[in-house]
C-alpha cells in the first residue's frame, strides 16, 4: 500500500496530492492570479509564487488526505518539461523532503502524467489506448501500451491547441487564459456561422499557425475575408463593434474548427493503429464542446472514450501522483542528483 506525496509546479499552478495504493486521497491546487494583468504567465513571478505557495499547499494536501509525513513511502514531482524556475522550486522541495524522510524520489514527465490522469477514476481504459493530449504547450497523440510504455505518434509542428485558444482570445480582447472564456462564450454561439480553414498536414501531426493567421486577417477585415487584403482593412471602431456583435459566433466557430482538427487526426490514428480506446487529457480537455464531440465521434466510429474528471485535466498534482504510483510499482526511482529540465523528450 504505497502512500505517495506528489508535487506539480511546471507552470503557474502550485499543486500537491496524496495517492494511497492508486487512489487519490487529496488533490490541492493553488492558482496564481498574479499573471492575469500581464496577459500570460511571467516566469519569474511564477517561481516566486511557487516559493510562497509550496509549504501551505503540501500541508493542505496532507491534511485533506488525513496523512502525516511519517506515513509517506515516496515523493513524486514534475521533473520536466515546463518553466525551469518553476520546476526547480517543486524539484528542490521534493528532493529535500525525500532526503529528510529517507524515502525514494520519483521524477515524473508532465506529459506522461497528463495521459495517466485517465487511470485515476473508473471506468479506466484498457491497454493499449490512444490519448489525445492537448495543453497550453503540447498537442500530441500518444499510444499507451502500459503505464510506463508510451509512444508519441503525432504532435504539433507549430502552436499547441491551447495556444490556438489563448491567442484567439488575445485577438478578441479576452483575458488570459482565454480557453475557458472562449468555451463559455461559444456556448451561446453558432459554430457554423464562420468557416475557418482546416490545415492540410500529412500524417498524424497538427498545425495551428495557419488558423491563427486566418483569424487575425478575419478580425482585421471585420469578418469580410480570411485573406489579407489591404483594401479591406477595417477601422479600429469597425473591428471592435464586429467583435462585440459577433463574439459568441466567432468563439463557437473557431472552437469548432480546433475540435475538428483534433478529432479528425485522432480518427486517422485509430485507423492506422487499429486501437479503438480513445482518451483525452490536458488543459484543453476541460473544454465542454471537445468533451461532447469526443463522445459523438466515439458513437459514430465505435470507439470507447474516456475523459478525466475536470480537476485532473488542467495542471494538477493528482496526475503526478498516479504516475508516481505506477513508477513506484515499476521500481523507477530517481537519484537525488536528477535535474529539472525545461524541455525533455519521452
Ligand atoms: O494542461 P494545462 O493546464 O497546462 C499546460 O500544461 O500547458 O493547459 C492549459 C491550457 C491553456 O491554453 C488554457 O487556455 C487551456 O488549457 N484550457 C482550455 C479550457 N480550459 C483550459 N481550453 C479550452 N477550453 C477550456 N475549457
Ligand atoms: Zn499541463
Amino acid at each position: 500500500m504505497p502512500c505517495i506525496l506528489a508535487i506539480e509546479s511546471s507552470c503557474d499552478e502550485t499543486s500537491a496530492a496524496i495517492c494511497r495504493d492508486g487512489a487519490i486521497l487529496s488533490n490541492f491546487i493553488a492558482n496564481q492570479k498574479v499573471h492575469e494583468q500581464f496577459g500570460g504567465v511571467v516566469p519569474e513571478l511564477a517561481s516566486r509564487a511557487h516559493m510562497q505557495n509550496i509549504v501551505p499547499v503540501v500541508d493542505t494536501a496532507l491534511k485533506n488526505a488525513g496523512v502525516t509525513t511519517d506515513q509517506l513511502d515516496a515523493i513524486a514531482f514534475t521533473q520536466a518539461p515546463g518553466l525551469i524556475g518553476s520546476l526547480l522550486v517543486g524539484g528542490q522541495f521534493a528532493k529535500s523532503l525525500a532526503l529528510s524522510l529517507n524515502i525514494p524520489l520519483i521524477a515524473v514527465h508532465h506529459m506522461q502524467a497528463h495521459v495517466l490522469a485517465n487511470l485515476i477514476d473508473e471506468p479506466r481504459p484498457e491497454f493499449p489506448f490512444l490519448c489525445l493530449t492537448v495543453s497550453g504547450g503540447h498537442t500530441q497523440i500518444v499510444v499507451c501500451e502500459s503505464p510506463t510504455q508510451l509512444r508519441v505518434i503525432g504532435e504539433t509542428i507549430d502552436d499547441a491547441a491551447g495556444e490556438a485558444f489563448d491567442k484567439t482570445a488575445k485577438l478578441l480582447g479576452i483575458p488570459y487564459p482565454g480557453g475557458p472564456l472562449i468555451d463559455k462564450h461559444a456556448q451561446n454561439g453558432d459554430p457554423k456561422r464562420f468557416h475557418f480553414p482546416e490545415p492540410k498536414i500529412e500524417g498524424l501531426n497538427f498545425s495551428f499557425s495557419g488558423l491563427k493567421t486566418s483569424i487575425l486577417y478575419f478580425l482585421q477585415n471585420a469578418g469580410k475575408s480570411l485573406q489579407y487584403k489591404q483594401e479591406q482593412i477595417a477601422t479600429e471602431a469597425e473591428r471592435k463593434s464586429f467583435i462585440e456583435e459577433n463574439l459568441s459566433d466567432i468563439c463557437a466557430s473557431v472552437q469548432q474548427r480546433i475540435i475538428e482538427i483534433l478529432l479528425n487526426k485522432v480518427k486517422t490514428a485509430t485507423l492506422e493503429t487499429g486501437i479503438r480506446s480513445v482518451c483525452i487529457a490536458g488543459g484543453v480537455s476541460a473544454n465542454s464542446s471537445l468533451r461532447k464531440a469526443l463522445q459523438a465521434y466515439g458513437d459514430r466510429y465505435g470507439w470507447k472514450t474516456y475523459i478525466p474528471a475536470f480537476q485532473y485535466c488542467t495542471d494538477n498534482a493528482g496526475m503526478i501522483a498516479i504516475t508516481g504510483y505506477h513508477k513506484f510499482l515499476a521500481g523507477q526511482y530517481a537519484e537525488l542528483s536528477v535535474r529539472s529540465e525545461a524541455r525533455a523528450e519521452w
